[in-house]
């Protein structure tokens, strides 16, 4: 076989990401954008693990129709039950029962004898089986399961019915020739492993997940388990971009392929980050704001040259577009329509008038509008477009003498008015404090971060927060090439999906 089949786990194993708590709305305009990305399967979420889940697979399942949509489950009666429930309108549905396999996780956490969870793998997949032909099986933390004892699970859950076995480096230990020689021992020693898919699915903890799947897929695995961003537990999975880069850079050495449209993939990476309130790091590779950047002199001679001399991809290959234009005060709606038609930003004519007075506003204070500052712009449109409460005015006064003070005034539902003022420790505390008088939700603010989308002093500032609400983390984000009014939109981004997700909340439970 000469196709990888590229998996992708950001809605699940990536939303389990400390603080990634992604709505059904936003789950499903992920999952549409993986779609066109061209992953062959969505693991869209854990139904079984919370209403929030189910509900998000489910309309997944109903409204994806060329990646299989895929639903992770315990391995127990009633999680598949679940899963199938919530999988059932997909076009290609697919369960993926998981169970612990190592000794450690065996005599620690489910205290049951090697013989006990190898039955109730294979009765669990047989159960999966009975409501669909595509099912998954992974013995958690494979790569410290005795081998041998591996290989037993292996052959029964294929037995059972499994189409794909996934091999799982649940706490990122493995080194790549390791984990190689873990693959090639289960082709060598499961009598039946050609009637299923070997899978891999790798943690970052040493920073080798990508390594890992790489050489996995080397040694016959056709499945590989992978993140937008590499986000997810801990230090987060393999990550998407860089497996399928390194499969198309090196092709003269895998000669292999997979089914991703490479153009989609920055305009993905910058929606997960966006929706997930995950940051993507300047450096990281292939979608990072660095990547395709040279610094140095003679880098720069060289790429203008002949690109190849430092560049080993094409920007235009993962769907970042060579800029013709700049972007300044004097543009017209014009030349800003086609540029953001460039970048993959499609917006409705009203979206875009809108859009288009923010970067008016901008180009007042900032030489030239880049196209990251191009792509603030518009996400600061669409976070704003579904908010219940919107920040209308803010004024703030503070120095190093006296005492910060902030007014806000608010548009809430029916186009009510709402003003008011306070004090606070500084001004950003100042102007959270006044927005909570209005609102009065209780929360806590649980992170806080600053960072400038551009280089220079002109530079639009973003703001990342998180707050807290009933053991709930909601993520926010503002940007302005003011920083405090980018923090208080950032705190009326949160604040609008916590009150969203209360609203949701009180629907669901009548
Ligand atoms: O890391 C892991 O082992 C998992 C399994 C559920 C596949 O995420
Ligand atoms: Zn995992």
């Amino acid at each position: 076989m000469d196709k990888v089949t590229i998996f992708d786990t950001t809605l699940r194993d990536g939303e389990q990401a400390a603080g990634g708590m992604l709505n059904v709305q936003e789950k499903l305009e992920i999952a549409r954008q993986l779609e066109k990305l061209g992953v062959d399967v969505i693991e869209g979420g854990f139904p079984a693990s919370s209403k929030g889940d189910f509900e998000a697979v489910r309309l997944i399942a109903r409204e994806i129709r060329q990646s299989a949509i895929c639903a992770l489950t315990h391995a127990n009666a009633k999680a598949i039950d679940t899963a199938w429930e919530a999988i059932q309108e997909a076009e290609h549905p697919r369960i993926h029962v998981f169970l612990s396999a190592s000794d450690v996780h065996l005599s620690y956490q489910l205290k049951k004898s090697r013989e006990e969870v190898l039955g109730q793998a294979r009765d669990m997949v047989a159960r999966a089986k009975t409501y669909v032909n595509d099912v998954e099986f992974s013995p958690m933390d494979a790569s410290r399961t005795d081998p041998a004892y591996l290989y037993m699970i292996l052959e029964a859950v294929i037995k059972a019915g499994a189409t794909t076995v996934n091999i799982p480096d649940t706490v990122g230990y493995a080194i790549p020739q390791e984990f190689g020689n873990l693959i090639q021992g289960i082709f060598r020693n499961v009598p039946n492993i050609g009637r299923a898919i070997v899978s891999v699915h790798c943690h970052d903890d040493l920073g080798l997940a990508v390594a890992n799947s790489l050489e996995a897929v080397r040694q016959g695995a056709r499945q590989v388990e992978c993140t937008l961003n590499g986000i997810g537990e801990r230090a987060g999975n393999a990550s998407l971009e860089e497996i399928v880069m390194a499969l198309k850079t090196r092709h003269d050495l895998f000669n292999l392929t997979t089914r991703i449209d490479t153009t989609q993939i920055y305009k993905t990476s910058r929606l997960v980050s966006e929706l997930t309130g995950f940051m993507v790091q300047p450096n990281k590779a292939v979608v990072g704001s660095n990547a395709f950047r040279h610094q140095s002199g003679i880098h720069q001679d060289g790429v203008i040259k002949k690109a190849i001399t430092y560049e080993i991809m094409d920007p235009r290959d993962v769907g970042i577009p060579a800029s013709r234009l700049v972007l300044g005060k004097l543009s017209g709606r014009h030349a800003f329509r086609e540029r953001l038609a460039e970048l993959g930003l499609a917006l409705a004519e009203e979206e875009l008038n809108r859009a288009f007075d923010a970067f008016k506003e901008v180009a007042e204070k900032k030489k030239e509008v880049t196209d990251r500052d191009l792509e603030t712009l518009v996400a600061e449109e669409m976070r704003t477009a579904s908010e219940i409460y919107h920040l209308d005015h803010i004024g703030v006064s503070c120095g190093d003498h006296g005492i910060p003070t902030a007014t806000v005034r608010l548009i809430g539902p029916n186009d009510q008015v709402f003003a008011d003022a306070a004090l606070g420790a500084g001004p950003v505390d100042a102007v959270y404090r006044a927005i909570n008088r209005i609102i009065g939700v209780p929360n806590k603010l649980t992170e806080f971060s600053v960072s400038s989308v551009t280089a220079g002093i002109d530079a639009i500032g973003e703001v990342l927060i998180r707050i807290e609400s009933d053991g709930v983390s909601y993520t926010g984000r503002g940007a302005a090439t003011d920083i405090i009014v980018a923090s208080a939109r950032a705190y009326m981004n949160a604040l609008n999906r916590l009150l969203a997700a209360k609203k949701r909340n009180s629907v669901d439970s009548i």
